[in-house]
């Protein structure tokens, strides 16, 4: 099930994001994203556990999408692409025409659930991630 994330989900979230995400927000900006109404964030519950997260930022008729996290033990069943799916949405219901993102070139799996959505990679940030690791910009028009 899908709902809005609550500012009480941030801890879980925060957990999920220090497991796997490469550069973390940490609990208090991911509790400031939540409650900021610029920012749709949504949370995947699976068996009363928080499975997932994902949110984007409007910017005007942009939309910036940030993280989409699964937790290991959930993958690989379409948890992220529901979320990824109502993010596109909430965020086409409220004006949004033009979808942004930037994901690690290594990152496979991410990449193959934004190109399955429609992004196409529109450029190459070299040396974006703090290792070393380039950055593939992704755009969805729609
Ligand atoms: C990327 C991630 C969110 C996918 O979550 P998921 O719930 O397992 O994904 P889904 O089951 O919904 O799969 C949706 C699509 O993603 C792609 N995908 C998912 N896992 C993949 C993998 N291991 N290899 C290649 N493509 C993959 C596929 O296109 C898949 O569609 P398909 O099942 O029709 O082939 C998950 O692997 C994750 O949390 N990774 C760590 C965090 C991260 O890197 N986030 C993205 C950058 S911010």
């Amino acid at each position: 099930m899908i709902r809005p994330a609550l500012t009480q989900d941030a801890s879980r979230i925060a957990e999920i994001e220090n497991a796997y995400i490469a550069c973390t927000w940490g609990g208090a900006a991911i509790k400031a994203a939540i409650q900021n109404p610029d920012y749709i964030f949504f949370v995947y519950i699976a068996a009363d556990i928080l499975a997932g997260y994902g949110s984007l930022r409007m910017i005007g008729t942009e939309a910036e999408v940030n993280n989409i996290a699964v937790d290991k033990a959930f993958r690989k069943r379409g948890i992220a692409n529901e979320i990824l799916q109502s993010l596109l949405s909430a965020a086409k219901s409220a004006g949004a025409d033009t979808f942004f993102l930037e994901v690690s070139v290594q990152n496979a799996a991410a990449i193959g659930l934004y190109q399955k959505h429609g992004f196409k990679q529109i450029a190459v940030r070299k040396d974006y991630y703090a290792k070393g690791e380039d950055a593939a910009v992704m755009k969805l028009s729609v």
